[in-house]
């Protein structure tokens, strides 16, 4: 008898329209910091705009390298920004928007792996969920814990698998 481990995450579709105030304001500053993103070897601008808990947006894009490894995402410079600049501050939300020579992505952009370790220590770090919002054209995806994005994740200290927030 074979015994499989069932994985499912709960990802909310919506637009634009569907989103509240706070959402649209975020993604509309992602979008602002996509545009700032420093990426001559791509092309692919991303921005991101992190919510903290005292109503800031802490803002940032991806930085690239001619070294290539040398360069950082969108994700990981707003949030190693936040976290310098305010150390005791958690982030309630992160909203990812990115565009190749203007034009936004149809579909919602997707953090890399590595990115989604560093969002999940945010969320630890703080002991508080971190709603994230991946913006596309014709459809956003919410998700409500970067545990949902990052299952079977490793965790040191506390030596055990995390799970997903659902189900
Ligand atoms: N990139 C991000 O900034 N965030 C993502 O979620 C995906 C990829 C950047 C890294 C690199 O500068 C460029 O996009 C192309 O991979």
């Amino acid at each position: 008898m074979v015994n499989y481990l069932k994985i499912t995450a709960k990802i909310r579709i919506c637009n634009y329209e569907d989103l509240l105030s706070e959402e649209k304001n975020m993604v509309d500053k992602a979008k602002e910091a996509a545009f700032r993103a420093y990426a001559p070897y791509s092309g692919f601008k991303v921005g991101a705009a992190a919510l903290m808990e005292n109503g800031e947006i802490v803002t940032g894009n991806n930085q690239e390298n001619v070294a290539f490894p040398s360069g950082l995402c969108a994700e990981r410079t707003t949030l190693f920004y936040a976290h310098s600049r305010y150390p005791d501050r958690a982030v309630l939300a992160l909203a990812i928007a990115a565009h190749t020579e203007g034009d936004f992505l149809d579909r919602p952009v997707s953090p890399c792996g590595a990115c989604r370790q560093v969002m999940l220590e945010t969320e630890m770090r703080f002991h508080c969920p971190v709603k994230v919002i991946l913006y596309g054209k014709k459809e956003i995806y919410i998700v409500g814990s970067i545990k949902d994005l990052l299952p079977l994740a490793f965790d040191s200290v506390e030596s055990k698998i995390l799970p997903c927030t659902f189900e």
